[in-house]
């Protein structure tokens, strides 16, 4: 479904111009002075990105509150966007908006004022004149209805529509052969697969709409994205992981007086915290299923060890994760978010080593015993904290530099780090992402997996607490371990292609740029990254045994002959 989920965003500069393209219209008619305030929000995102890095908690508030001035409309395509936007700023000025295209077109409109919303929803109208009968329950998510004559001037079209998903491997590969070197690469890569500004405004929207289902039980309650939406790993097409969080009721500590009279609510108990999740999942999933617009195949997995709602948003293309009492993934989120906004080179190396790993099957969509996304970024991240100097530091450190604010503890997990990106000194490193990535490689391919564990917390390896191929401990809740679904022929791949990547980025042929097609005409010869990328050689290999039996090396020399030669045919 994803791949048919395309975006008419049209980039930073394109957005800015698109913005002052809405102003200027509505300037002219409305008389609103909505260039001066946009000048000036323009201004203060600009302070906001100089005065440096925003904490995952100012993201979520900033985000939060702007998808509840924001409303989801399915148009047509024949649809006219400068009526569409003088009809809407009817109701108030418009501060962003964009198109995209799933299953039809779509506008994400942010107004500037909640007001506007309410006035825009008093005048919305309730489907009818099908023989369907609707579920009277009214959201954001709208449908606009166009019974006046088509005029074909400015109209929404296909091509104003931006892929939303990653591009496909194939043009990847193409485009990064033309790069002239690996760190640029890299950099394309990152570039190409991050999530937009536009896709995360999306996934906000979406929690929000979610929200206002909940809260017909929960009137406190919040939805929040996590995982890879938020932590600053997401790649465009990931999936949506949403906390229902309810913290704000039962977080509450309303202290008893110690004489007097008091009152305390009646409430119902279950026998366990996760009893209580799975009830309340259960019903709000059951909400989802039968009044939520646009909310479709869901499936309810309560008897999960993180019980969970899952089901597919089609306006906006999202598979959704709706799971509720899970506050240590959260913190977890905000760990590789503040890891992923301490250095650059952090997030290029995870994107390009979670690209790697979808490329050759080392990870999968699909659950099983592949190697997940989270445990590969602590893997990267592991790297990065043994490197010499470190680049990042370790777990324990950050929970040393945390003050009163930051003390969390969950379930008695201790969650604590520091939040304050200004009381982390960094050590210089000036490595650059082309040696950390073979670096990367090589340390992986040779890793001790059989005796060692993966510990972010120590920042080294430590003996494995118990029998299984990959053990990643996990950060917060220290007697788990994040890798156990992976069995050894899995881990073996994993290693298999690291030494053939390894051994790839040492030869000349494949490290060095290869030359044709930078013009434009023609596919480039794949080389550095591109060529880490192509189907692999030593994908098939089954286990340790068979690998000595069949050298990597052996395979990989036919790759580089076929590369050889269609350089050679290139000269004559
Ligand atoms: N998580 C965790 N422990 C695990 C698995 C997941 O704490 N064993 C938390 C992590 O914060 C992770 C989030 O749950 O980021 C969401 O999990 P998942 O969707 O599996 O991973 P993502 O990081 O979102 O990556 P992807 O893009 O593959 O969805
Ligand atoms: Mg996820």
């Amino acid at each position: 479904m994803s791949s048919k989920f395309m975006l008419h965003m049209r980039g930073r500069a394109s957005l800015a111009k698109c913005l002052q393209k809405t102003d200027a219209f509505l300037h002219r008619s409305i008389g609103t002075d909505v260039v001066i305030a946009r000048a000036e929000a323009t201004r203060s995102d600009e302070s906001d990105e100089k005065n440096g890095r925003k904490s995952l908690h100012t993201l979520h508030m900033e985000r939060q509150e702007q998808a509840e001035r924001s409303v989801l409309i399915s148009c047509q395509s024949s649809t006219n966007e400068k009526k569409f936007l003088k009809y809407l700023s009817k109701h108030g000025e418009i501060n962003k908006y964009f198109f995209y295209e799933s299953y039809g077109v779509y506008a994400v409109v942010e107004f500037a004022n909640q007001e506007s919303v309410t006035s825009l929803l008093e005048g919305v109208a309730i489907p009818g004149g099908s023989h369907e009968s609707a579920v009277p329950f009214k959201s954001r998510l709208l449908s606009l209805r166009n019974l006046g004559s088509v005029d074909s001037s400015n109209q929404l079209s296909g091509r104003q529509c931006q892929p939303q998903t990653t591009i496909p491997i194939n043009e990847l590969i193409k485009r990064l052969s033309r790069e002239e070197s690996i760190d640029k690469q890299i950099s394309s890569l990152t570039e190409a697969y991050q999530l937009t500004e536009e896709n995360s405004r999306l996934r906000f929207l979406v929690c929000s709409l979610l929200k206002d289902i909940a809260t017909a039980y929960f009137p406190e309650c919040t939805i929040k994205p996590f995982g890879s939406s938020v932590n600053g790993f997401g790649k465009l097409g990931c999936d949506l992981d949403m906390l229902l969080d309810l913290d704000s009721i039962t977080g509450r500590n309303v202290k008893l007086p110690k004489s007097g009279l008091s009152l305390e609510y009646q409430m119902k108990r279950a026998n366990s915290e996760r009893a209580v999740t799975q009830s309340i999942l259960s019903v709000i999933g059951e909400c989802v299923d039968q009044f939520g617009p646009g909310c479709v195949g869901v499936q309810k997995i309560l008897n999960a060890r993180c019980p969970l709602v899952r089901f597919a948003h089609q306006p906006s293309g999202f598979q959704c994760d709706l799971t509720a009492n899970n506050r240590v993934a959260m913190k977890s989120t905000e760990l590789l978010y503040l890891y992923g906004e301490l250095d650059p080179r952090v997030r290029s190396l995870v994107f390009t080593v979670r690209c790697w790993a979808r490329a050759h099957g080392v990870t999968s969509s699909i659950p099983g015993a592949w190697i997940t996304n989270f445990s590969l970024t602590v893997m990267v991240l592991f790297f990065l904290q043994k490197r010499t100097p470190p680049i990042i530091p370790t777990l324990d450190h950050l929970r040393d530099l945390a003050g009163p604010g930051d003390k969390s503890v969950i379930e008695g997990n201790d969650c604590t780090f520091v939040s304050d990106f200004n009381k982390i000194q960094l050590q210089s490193n000036t490595e650059t992402l082309e040696q950390l990535l073979g670096e990367f490689f090589e340390f992986y391919a040779t890793f001790p997996f059989s005796r060692m564990s993966i510990n972010i917390r120590k920042g080294k390896e430590q003996n494995k607490p118990e029998v299984a191929p990959l053990h990643i401990q996990n950060p917060f809740e220290t007697s788990l371990n994040v890798s156990k679904n992976v069995n050894a022929s899995q881990l073996d791949r994993f290693v298999a292609l690291c030494q053939e990547s390894a051994w790839l980025l040492q030869q000349s042929e494949t490290s060095t740029p290869r030359g044709g097609g930078a013009g434009g005409e023609g596919a480039p010869t794949p080389w550095g990254l591109a060529t880490l990328l192509l189907p692999s050689q030593v994908a098939g290999i089954k286990s340790r045994k068979k690998r000595r039996r069949e050298p990597a090396s052996e395979r990989i020399k036919g790759l580089l002959e076929s590369l050889k030669n269609k350089n050679q045919l290139k000269k004559s």
